[in-house]
C-alpha cells in the first residue's frame, strides 16, 4: 500500500503501522511531515520541560540491559540527601518548569515509601503547589501508589519495556521480581490509583521484531496511555545483554526507527504527551531536537547534581553527563528554539488525553 494513502486514514491497523515503521527515504519524510501536522493541530508546537531528579541508583532488580542493575558491582551507589532533592526541585520552580520527575532504581519497603511521601509533601510546600510531580520508582503495591498520589504525585512513568511477554522474559531474569504480568498489573493499578499514566519501550532490542514494535504501539493504544517515553536500546558493557550486541541493528538504524516509532505513535494517539528521550541524543547529537520535529512534545532536562551523573548510567554515552543544570538549561533553550517549538514555561502541561477522559468520567457521575 502507498504511504500517502495510509497517511490519509483516520485510524491505522497493524499492517499499516508496520508499513509506516519501515518507511525510509521520501516515504519517511512524508510520515514526519504528517506527524508534525498532527502534533501542531492537537498539542501545538509547545515543549513542556520536566526537571529530572535521579534520586538514587540503588536497585533491587537485575534487568539484563541496565547499567545500574543490582549485580553490577563496578559502580558506586548513591542516594541523594533530602536537601539535594529539594534544592533541585527549587531550581525547577525558579526556572518555571511546570513539573519535575523523581526517578530511582526500584526499591521497596516502608522506609522508601515514607521517604517519597515526605519528599512529595515538602516539594508541595516549597513550590506552593506550582509543580506537578511525576514519579518513576518502579513496581509497587496499589497501596503505595495511592499513598504517593495522596501525598502529591499526579503522574507515574513505568515502561512496559516490550509488550511481547516472551521477549520481556528474555531480557529479564526468570524470578518473581521480573514478571511481565506484574508490570501490566502495576499499569492498571496506577490508573485506578488516579495517576496520569506513562509507559514506553526500548527500540532495537536484540530479538525484537517489527511485529513486536507494531504491537507495542497497539498496546499503548489499547491501555489508553496518557504519556509515553521511548527510545533506542543502547548496549552497556557491564550487563548480560551485551553478549548479544552482534545481533543489534546499527545505532543509526535504531535511532531512525525510534523517530519512526514516535511519529507513528503521534498519528495513533494524537493528544498524548510524548517525551523526546535522552537516549536519542546518545546516538545523534541533535537527536532530541529531531524527535520534537516529528511528534514529541516533552523534554526532561537532568537537574540532578552533576557529581552523580557518572554513576546513574543505565546505558553508555549518556549525554549532558557532568553538565550543571544551569548550563544544560541554556543549552536546551537554544536547541529547542531551533526546532520552531516554544517552551511552555509556567505550564503544567498535563496530558490533554488524560484531561478529556477525566472530564468524560466526571460528566458520567
Ligand atoms: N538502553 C536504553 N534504555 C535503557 N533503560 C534501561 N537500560 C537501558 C539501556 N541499556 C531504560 C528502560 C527503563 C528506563 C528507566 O531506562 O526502559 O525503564
Ligand atoms: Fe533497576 Fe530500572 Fe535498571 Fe531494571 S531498568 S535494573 S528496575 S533501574
Ligand atoms: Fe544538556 Fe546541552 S542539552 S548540555
Amino acid at each position: 500500500m502507498e504511504i500517502a494513502e495510509i497517511l490519509s486514514k483516520e485510524s491505522l491497523d497493524a499492517k499499516e503501522i508496520a508499513c509506516l515503521l519501515k518507511a525510509a527515504g521520501s516515504e519517511k519524510e512524508l510520515l514526519y511531515e504528517k506527524a508534525a501536522q498532527v502534533k501542531e493541530m492537537h498539542v501545538q508546537n509547545k515543549v513542556y520541560l520536566r526537571g529530572l531528579i535521579e534520586l538514587s541508583n540503588q536497585c533491587k532488580k537485575n534487568c539484563f540491559y541496565c547499567g545500574i542493575r543490582k549485580d553490577n558491582k563496578l559502580i558506586k551507589r548513591y542516594n541523594l540527601s533530602d536537601e539535594e532533592v529539594l534544592n533541585a526541585a527549587y531550581f525547577a520552580v525558579e526556572k518555571h518548569y511546570g513539573s519535575i520527575v523523581l526517578q530511582s532504581g526500584e526499591l521497596e519497603g516502608e522506609g522508601f515509601t515514607k521517604r517519597i511521601e515526605n519528599l512529595l509533601r515538602k516539594i508541595r510546600e516549597l513550590s506552593d503547589g506550582k509543580l506537578r510531580v511525576t514519579l518513576s520508582c518502579g513496581e509497587q503495591s496499589w497501596k503505595t501508589y495511592r499513598r504517593w498520589f495522596e501525598s502529591g504525585a499526579s503522574r507515574y512513568l513505568l515502561r512496559i519495556e516490550t509488550s511481547n511477554a516472551d521477549l520481556y522474559q528474555r531480557i529479564h531474569p526468570d524470578d518473581q521480581h521480573h514478571r511481565f504480568e506484574t508490570r501490566v498489573r502495576c499499569l492498571e493499578d496506577l490508573r485506578s490509583a488516579g495517576y496520569q499514566v506513562g509507559t514506553g519501550v526500548m527500540i532495537g532490542l536484540p530479538f525484537q521484531t517489527f511485529e513486536d514494535l507494531t504491537n507495542d504501539i497497539l498496546f499503548m493504544k489499547r491501555i489508553d496511555i496518557d504519556m509515553v517515553g521511548m527510545g533506542p536500546y543502547l548496549e552497556h558493557q557491564q550487563t548480560p545483554l551485551y553478549e548479544f550486541r552482534d545481533l543489534l541493528m546499527t545505532k543509526e538504524d535504531r535511532f531512525q526507527l525510534s523517530l519512526n516509532m514516535i511519529a507513528v505513535l503521534r498519528l495513533v494517539m494524537k493528544d498524548i504527551n510524548i517525551a523526546s528521550t535522552t537516549a536519542l541524543q546518545a546516538i545523534d547529537p541533535t537527536g532530541r531536537e529531531k524527535a520534537l520535529m516529528v511528534g514529541a512534545n516533552v523534554i526532561m532536562p537532568n537537574i540532578t547534581p552533576e557529581q552523580y551523573h557518572e554513576v546513574y548510567k543505565l546505558y553508555e554515552n549518556k549525554p549532558c553527563s557532568g553538565e550543571r543544570a544551569e548550563d544544560c538549561h541554556s543549552c536546551l533553550e537554544t536547541r529547542i528554539a531551533r526546532t520552531g517549538n516554544e517552551i511552555a514555561y509556567g505550564e503544567w502541561g498535563d496530558s490533554l488525553h488524560f484531561g478529556k477522559k477525566d472530564k468524560e468520567k466526571k460528566a458520567e457521575v
